[in-house]
């Protein structure tokens, strides 16, 4: 299987593997325990929480241990102060879930897929407490101007929560350069496992635990630390980040020469550069994803990070995309271990199941 869906998740680096194990066997004690067995654990967490530190550039008492994305995301938007929320159309089901359980107003983006920091601004109310603006989109990868509206919500004296779980791993991340309070990063987006995560919170950012029970993580997340999915976390965390633009580029290139009606969302606008978006006019993307898969491919059809979704793409329908057109997108996102070769041989397969495909479509003239 060549596999095109790092986006859904990636697969757990060696040395993110070789951390778990050593954690599973070396280092067992439960990190609170007062005893040798204990301390090692509680070492080697903290340990993991320097580097995942260095990773987002800030200081590892910043760093709260969660279960992954979806966690620290509810953890940032339920947990911020009470009042007014402001987050946009395009974000993941955690944070828009999490805001819809508080007084939210959602702002629209453009047609490339890109906030509006002015709308931002419209959106601001005087009792604004928390604004929340993904870092990469999962399903077209573009970057949103994360820092220029955290320094519209450090003016509205609001905190500013950022979704990094698509760009952590993928583009260098600076925490403090961003200006943000909040930000959310899940280990199984970029080669840990699944069931990890962390949430940045700037020092003096008063947030309120959502899980209860016990004193961890600096009573912002109760629970027994998951030693062995932290330690991975950090070991893939201190990973070279794989070079895939060179071959996103390539990719998209080879498409637009080869195969006539494609439309790449987001093309013109800054992405995280593992990720393709891409439209073929005529074809319903499930049936080109089921195509690829017996080829030999994995990709996604637009929502798949939703778990079976087959609604067409909120994110797509926010950015004004045709329903027909949203119904023929699927989502390439490469990754470590990706090759020319398998570019190459993907390109030849989409070409393939394209015009296969828009042959049975009657939607296709
Ligand atoms: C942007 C974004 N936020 C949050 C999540 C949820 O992360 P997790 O799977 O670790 O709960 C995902 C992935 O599914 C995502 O792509």
């Amino acid at each position: 299987m060549r596999y095109f869906d790092h986006n859904a998740t990636t697969p757990v680096a060696p040395e993110a593997l070789a951390a778990f194990s050593r954690a599973c066997t070396d280092f067992y004690g439960n990190p609170s325990s007062i005893h040798t067995s204990g301390q090692q654990a509680r070492h080697a967490v903290e340990e993991a929480r320097a580097s995942v530190a260095a990773m987002l550039g800030c200081a590892p008492r910043e760093v709260v241990f969660t279960s992954g994305g979806t966690e620290a995301d509810n953890l940032a938007i339920l947990g911020a102060p009470a009042g007014h929320v402001i987050t946009t159309a395009i974000e993941h089901p955690a944070v828009l879930a999490a805001a819809g359980l508080r007084n939210a107003t959602v702002v629209r983006v453009d047609g490339s897929g890109r906030v509006d920091p002015d709308e931002i601004r419209r959106a601001l109310r005087p009792d604004t407490k928390l604004i929340s603006v993904m870092h990469a989109n999962n399903e077209t990868g573009v970057l949103q101007p994360v820092a220029e509206i955290a320094a519209i919500a450090r003016e509205a004296g609001a905190l500013m929560h950022s979704d990094g779980v698509q760009a952590a791993g993928r583009i260098p991340v600076d925490v403090r350069a961003l200006g943000v309070d909040l930000y959310s990063i899940s280990g199984h987006k970029f080669n840990a496992p699944k069931g990890v995560g962390a949430l940045y919170v700037r020092e003096g950012v008063k947030l309120a635990a959502r899980q209860v029970g016990g004193r961890h993580e600096r009573e912002r997340r109760a629970g027994t630390e998951n030693v062995p999915g932290i330690v991975a976390m950090a070991a893939a965390a201190a990973l070279p980040r794989p070079v895939t633009q060179p071959l996103r580029d390539r990719f998209e290139q080879l498409v637009l020469e080869r195969i006539p009606d494609v439309v790449i969302h987001g093309r013109n606008v800054p992405r995280v550069p593992n990720t393709s978006c891409l439209g073929f006019h005529g074809i319903e993307a499930e049936a080109l994803v089921i195509a690829l898969d017996l080829a030999g491919f994995a990709v996604s059809t637009g929502a798949a990070c939703s778990s079976g979704a087959t609604r067409p793409s909120h994110v797509l329908e926010a950015m004004g995309v045709p329903p027909a057109l949203a119904r023929a997108t699927i989502r390439v996102s490469m990754g470590r271990g990706t090759t020319p070769e398998d570019v190459e041989s993907l390109v030849q397969a989409l070409e393939t199941a394209v015009a296969r495909l828009r042959k049975l479509s009657p939607a296709y003239a």
